[in-house]
């Protein structure tokens, strides 16, 4: 009967213990993000750097495409780490870099990918490996990493892994096979990810873009020149998807008021998947 009436209590105040705005702060977290000197990585490590996370940036460039030192005025702590996510040795150590530079890992964003557009019939063994390394040993291994430091420290943790829309639907103008293939992968690890690490309290979702203006696009309409209409008439929304699209429901999977949600693919393609002209 007691309990019974505690969980009466506890059922009255469960929506009210922290507002909206409380449980989407990120402030004391540390975000990973990879494939983050450019694209939509870069907007959304800006995206966590907003809600107050501290935020390590690996990418294989040099340097990042924008002066992160104007990012000042959002007072957390930022730190590019060059580190190619298809080498383990690389990665093992950044991570363990992260963790000493900025004191922990709570949240990881996996944005670095590479796309291959081109027929089926003519893709090669080289190529389609080098697709398979970046998205999907990639990703596996990036989470790998962040999810078990994310454990030693018995805190909660979030992984969104970038898939793609292209793992959902064909457009007959392009040819991505393998790159689709790769996507669809991340969308099933997701699955398997946020059941084997539910126990320690991780979350593990991804978000499936669609047509986004990034630089892997431009260079994509550099090469033909018809695609900028395909990616801007498609969707049902008519028009391209900007990276500020995605922002917010990265950020919104990464805090507290996403903590029932584990497991899922968010598609962000403006209705593509529902339907195309
Ligand atoms: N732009 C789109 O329309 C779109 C749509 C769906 C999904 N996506 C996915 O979103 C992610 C980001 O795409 P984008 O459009 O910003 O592309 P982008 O090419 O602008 O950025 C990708 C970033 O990943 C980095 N990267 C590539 N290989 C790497 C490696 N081995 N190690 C470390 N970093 C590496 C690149 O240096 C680059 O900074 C990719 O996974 C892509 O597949 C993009």
């Amino acid at each position: 009967m007691a309990s019974e009436i505690n969980a009466k209590e506890s059922i009255a105040a469960d929506f009210k213990s922290q507002t909206i705005f409380e449980s989407m702060s990120l402030k004391g977290k540390v975000t990973v993000v990879t494939g983050a000197a450019r694209g939509i990585g870069l907007a959304l490590a800006r995206g966590a750097a907003e809600l107050g996370s501290d935020i390590a940036i690996l990418d294989s460039l040099h340097e990042p495409s924008e002066d992160l030192s104007s990012w000042e005025t959002l007072r957390v702590h930022i730190k590019y780490y060059r580190t190619d996510v298809t080498h383990l040795d690389q990665l093992t150590e950044t991570f363990a870099r992260i963790k000493n530079d900025l004191g922990g890992i709570d949240n990881c964003i996996t944005a670095a990918g590479l796309v291959l557009d081109k027929p089926f019939h003519d893709h090669e063994w080289d190529e389609c490996s080098k697709i398979l390394n970046v998205n999907v040993m990639g990703t596996f291994f990036c989470a790998q990493l962040a999810s078990k430091t994310m454990k030693e420290q018995k805190k909660k943790g979030s992984i969104v892994m970038i898939a793609s829309n292209a793992a959902n639907v064909a457009i007959p103008s392009r040819n991505m096979s393998m790159y689709t293939a790769s996507k669809g992968a991340i969308q099933s690890l997701t699955r398997a990810l946020a059941v084997e690490l539910a126990e320690f309290g991780i979350r593990v979702n991804s978000v499936s873009p669609g047509f986004i203006a990034t630089e892997m696009i431009m260079e994509a309409c550099r090469r033909d020149s018809d695609l900028w209409n395909v990616f801007s008439s498609k969707p049902p929304m008519q028009r391209i998807g900007a990276r500020s699209d995605l922002k917010g429901i990265v950020g919104y999977l990464l805090t507290d008021a996403a903590s029932y949600t584990t497991g899922t693919d968010v598609v962000v393609d403006g209705g593509l998947a529902c339907g195309h002209s």
